[in-house]
C-alpha cells in the first residue's frame, strides 16, 4: 500500500535537505565544522540521488542531505531507496530552488513509487523503506491516487498467467468496479459469439480459460465520454505461429495494455474526473489447441470487416477489432487504446518509449507534453496511409500480418484504424499506445518487472481536457 510510505506526523522526523550540486559549496559552509567534516569524509557531493545522514556526537541522525538535478520522480525513488529506514521531513530550501508544488509532488510520488515490491508469492518480503512526512501543499489524494495506479498495474502484469487468466483478470476489473461504484458487465465464452464478438472468440477459444469481453462503465452519462481499451491477452504463445523459449518467455505481460487500463481508470476514478468512463478489455489467451485459429484461416469481426490470419501471434490487433468497434459506437469524445502490440515498436524506439499513434494533431501534442510533464513520455509515430496496401488482405479485407514486416507497428496501428473508423462519417478522435509494459532491469522506483506506460501520461491531460 502506497500510503505506508508516508507519515502525517512530523514528531522525531529527521529533517531531510535537497541540494543542487552548485550550492552545495555554500551548504557546507553553512553546516556546523564537525557535521561539515562529516560530509567531507562521507564523500556527498550532491550527486543527482544520492544522501547523507548526518549523526550528532551521540550518532543520532540529525540531518539528511539528498543531491537532486532535474527533480523527476526518479531522482526522488532513487533518493528515498538510499536512505535508511525511519521518518523524514523536507527542509524548505533557502538556497535558491523553487519550492512549487510539482516538485514535492514528484517528491511524494516518487518515494511511493520506490516502495513497491512484488513479494506476494514469497516467503521473505522485502525490506521496508523510509516514510515521508506529507510535504505542506502537495495533493495527497492525486499521489496516493496516481501510486496506487501504478501499484496495481504492476500487480496485474507481474502476477504469472496460471494466476492471471482471463478469468482472473475480470475478477481483478470486478474488485475495481465495487471500489469505485462503476458497472460491470462481462460476456464469457459462447455468449461472445450471440453478442457478435467473433474475433475476441476466434482468437481465445483455444484455451482453457475461456475468451470475454470486460466492458466497465462509470460516471455520469451527461458527461464527456472517453474510453480506454487495453489489450489483454493473458499469455501469449503466438498460437499455431508459436513463439521461440526466448520470445514467449515474458509473454504474461501481454495484458499489459489492459493493466494500463485498468489503473488509469483506477485513477480517473478515484480523482472523480468529470467524465463518463468506458473500459474496454478483450481478455484471452493465445494458445494452442485443436480448435485455434489457424494461418490462412478467414476470421469475421464485429464490423463486418473479414480478417485473413497471416500470423496467429499477431493477435492482439485481432481481438481489438472487436472491442475498438464497440468503442465507437457510442461516439466517445476519444478512445485511448493501450497494448503490447508490436516487437516492431520496441525495436523503434526501445523499451522505455512507447509509441504514439494519433489521428488528431492537437489531441497528440497534448498527450506529447503532458507525457514530457508528468516523468512518462511518449514518442509519437506516424499513421502513414502510404503502407495503409498493406494491410489489405489477399482473400479477406485486412490481413493481420503483412508479408515482410517491415514498419510493422505502424501498420499495426493502420490495422486497428481501419476499425475505429465511424460507418456514419465523421473522424472519431483515437490514439493508439504500442507499449513494453515492462522494466527489463530494476532502478529506484522501477524495479524489473511489470511497468506502469503511459498512465500518468493520458491522466494529466484528461484532467486538462475535461476538469479539475
Ligand atoms: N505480444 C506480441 C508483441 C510483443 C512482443 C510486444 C515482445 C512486446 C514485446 C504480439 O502479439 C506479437 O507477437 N506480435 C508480432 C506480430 C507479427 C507476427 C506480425 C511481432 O511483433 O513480432
Ligand atoms: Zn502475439
Ligand atoms: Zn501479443
Amino acid at each position: 500500500m502506497p500510503k505506508a510510505c508516508f507519515r502525517k506526523s512530523a514528531a522525531g522526523a529527521v529533517p531531510l535537505r535537497v541540494i543542487v550540486p552548485k550550492s552545495m559549496a555554500a551548504w557546507s559552509k553553512s553546516l556546523e565544522k564537525s557535521q561539515r567534516t562529516w560530509v567531507k569524509s562521507s564523500g556527498f557531493n550532491a550527486a543527482s540521488g544520492s544522501t547523507c545522514l548526518i549523526p550528532n556526537e551521540t550518532g543520532t541522525p540529525v540531518l539528511a542531505a539528498a543531491g537532486i538535478d532535474t527533480g523527476s520522480i526518479w531522482e526522488w525513488a532513487s533518493i528515498a531507496k538510499s536512505l535508511p529506514t525511519g521518518t523524514y521531513q523536507l527542509v524548505p530550501d533557502t538556497d535558491g530552488g523553487d519550492e512549487d508544488s510539482t516538485r514535492l509532488t514528484n517528491a511524494a510520488l516518487g518515494w511511493a513509487l520506490a516502495g513497491y515490491a512484488f513479494d506476494s508469492f514469497k516467503d521473505s518480503h522485502t525490506a521496508k523503506l523510509g516514510q515521508l512526512v506529507w510535504p505542506r501543499g502537495v495533493d495527497q489524494a492525486f499521489v496516493l491516487a496516481c501510486a496506487h495506479a501504478v501499484y496495481l498495474v504492476r500487480d496485474l502484469i507481474n502476477t504469472p498467467a496460471n494466476h492471471m487468466g482471463p478469468a482472473e483478470l475480470a475478477d481483478s476489473a470486478r474488485v475495481l468496479a465495487k471500489t469505485h461504484k462503476a458497472k460491470l458487465k462481462v460476456t464469457v465464452g459462447d455468449r461472445l459469439l450471440r453478442a457478435n464478438y467473433p474475433a475476441i472468440h476466434a482468437v481465445g477459444r483455444a484455451s482453457d480459460s475461456a475468451p470475454r469481453l470486460i466492458d466497465m462503465t462509470w460516471g455520469k452519462a451527461s458527461h464527456p465520454k472517453v474510453t480506454l481499451v487495453g489489450k489483454g491477452v493473458c499469455f501469449d504463445s503466438g498460437g499455431l505461429d508459436i513463439k521461440s523459449a526466448a520470445g514467449m518467455k515474458m509473454m504474461k505481460k501481454d495484458m499489459g495494455g489492459a493493466a494500463q487500463v485498468l489503473g488509469l481508470a483506477s485513477m480517473v476514478m478515484a480523482m472523480k474526473l468529470p467524465v463518463r468512463l468506458r473500459v474496454l478489455i478483450p481478455a484471452v489467451e493465445n494458445s494452442i489447441s485443436g480448435n485455434a485459429m489457424r494461418p490462412g484461416d478467414v476470421l469475421a469481426t464485429r464490423k463486418g470487416l473479414t480478417i485473413e490470419v497471416g500470423n496467429t501471434d499477431a493477435e492482439g490487433r485481432v481481438v481489438l477489432a472487436d472491442a475498438l468497434c464497440e468503442a465507437t459506437s457510442e461516439n466517445p469524445e476519444m478512445i485511448l487504446d493501450f497494448a503490447t502490440l508490436t516487437g516492431a515498436a520496441r525495436v523503434a524506439l526501445g523499451t522505455e518509449l512507447p509509441a504514439l499513434f494519433c489521428n488528431d494533431n492537437n489531441m497528440a501534442e497534448g498527450l506529447l507534453s503532458h507525457g514530457e510533464r508528468s516523468n512518462d513520455p511518449l514518442w509519437r509515430m506516424p499513421l502513414w496511409q502510404g503502407y495503409a496496401s498493406q494491410v489489405v488482405g489477399k482473400v479477406a479485407d485486412v490481413n493481420n500480418a503483412p508479408d515482410g514486416g517491415y514498419g510493422g507497428a505502424i501498420t499495426a496501428a493502420l490495422f486497428l484504424e481501419r476499425f475505429v473508423q465511424r460507418d456514419k462519417g465523421g473522424v472519431q478522435k483515437w490514439a493508439h499506445i504500442d507499449l513494453m509494459a515492462w522494466n527489463l532491469s530494476s532502478r529506484p522506483g522501477r524495479p524489473e518487472g511489470g511497468e506502469a506506460m503511459g498512465i500518468r501520461a493520458v491522466y494529466s491531460y484528461l484532467a486538462e481536457c475535461f476538469g479539475r
